[in-house]
């Protein structure tokens, strides 16, 4: 069963794999015409085909200003929007002493400036159809940090994003919520996946046993993007099998 979203308009950032393309699969079986953002066009044309009914692509490039303005002046034309999840993040492992401030500067445009922006664009088409959800995708790192400054600074930074823009726009009825992923055997954790290590690590270390699945994030932002969640903003919900509360 998914989220009831008929009729809704989305738009889900960096939606060609990963958890984005599961969460734009999901909103899509609610019913939802689903834009789905990232940089490859052919990528993204792929994951709207295997996604079929509802889903429409749209490549820009998220940290760029011209190429948002323009997408949002084809979405604005041709369908409005009601929901919008920031899900493109970036990351950088290196360590502190590895850092320097474009480095710094370069991760805060994607994971946090842009977000920041998409939300401004997404407002004004919010108001007008009386209907908002803003859904920003963070991770445990946005509460916990084993390292990975520059990541977990910008995570920490959507999370309070997250709960400024919902007592700003709350009285739009608009809401504003974050979901935290934890460990997901994404392609673009692939290599860790195939380490048994990590695996057994994940089996002591969270209450689950195991790594997250791709299609176990989406039902969470679905609900949140749904009418049934119209009195919850400003909340993280993890979707961690129990990372953060396990000890
Ligand atoms: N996987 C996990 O275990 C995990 C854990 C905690 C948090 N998260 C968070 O969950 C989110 C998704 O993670 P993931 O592992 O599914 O990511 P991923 O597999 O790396 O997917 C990234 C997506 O973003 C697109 N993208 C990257 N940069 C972009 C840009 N500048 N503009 C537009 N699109 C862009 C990519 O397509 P193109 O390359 O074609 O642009 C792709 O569709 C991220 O915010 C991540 O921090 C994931």
């Amino acid at each position: 069963m998914s989220a009831d979203l008929t009729g809704r308009v989305a738009l889900v950032t960096g939606a060609s794999r990963g958890l984005g393309f599961e969460i734009a699969k999901r909103l899509a079986a609610g019913g939802a015409t689903v834009w789905l953002n990232g940089r490859d066009e052919t990528a993204l044309a792929q994951a709207a085909q295997a996604i079929g009914a509802g889903a429409k692509a749209l490549a820009f490039d998220i940290g760029d200003d011209e190429a948002t303005r323009a997408a949002f002046q084809k979405i604005a034309g041709e369908s409005g929007l009601d929901i919008l999840v920031d899900n493109v993040g970036n990351r950088d492992r290196r360590s502190f002493g590895q850092l320097d401030r474009a480095a710094m500067q370069a991760m805060l445009a994607i994971n946090l400036v842009a977000p920041f922006d998409l939300a401004r664009r997404a407002v004004p088409l919010m108001r007008e159809r009386g209907y908002g959800r803003i859904v920003n995708i963070t991770s445990i790192a946005a509460e916990i940090a084993r390292g990975d400054v520059a990541y977990t600074a910008s995570k920490g930074g959507l999370a309070a994003l997250t709960r400024g823009l919902a007592a700003e726009l709350g009285p739009d009825g608009i809401t504003v919520n974050a979901v935290a992923p934890g460990y997901f055997a994404t392609e673009a954790n692939a290599a860790m996946v195939a380490d048994p290590a990590i695996a057994g690590y994940l089996g002591r270390r969270t209450s689950l046993g195991r790594w997250g699945e791709p299609d176990e994030i989406a039902g969470a932002v679905a609900f949140l993007a749904s009418a049934e969640a119209a009195y919850i903003t400003g909340q993280t919900l993890a979707v961690d099998g129990g990372y953060l509360t396990h000890f």
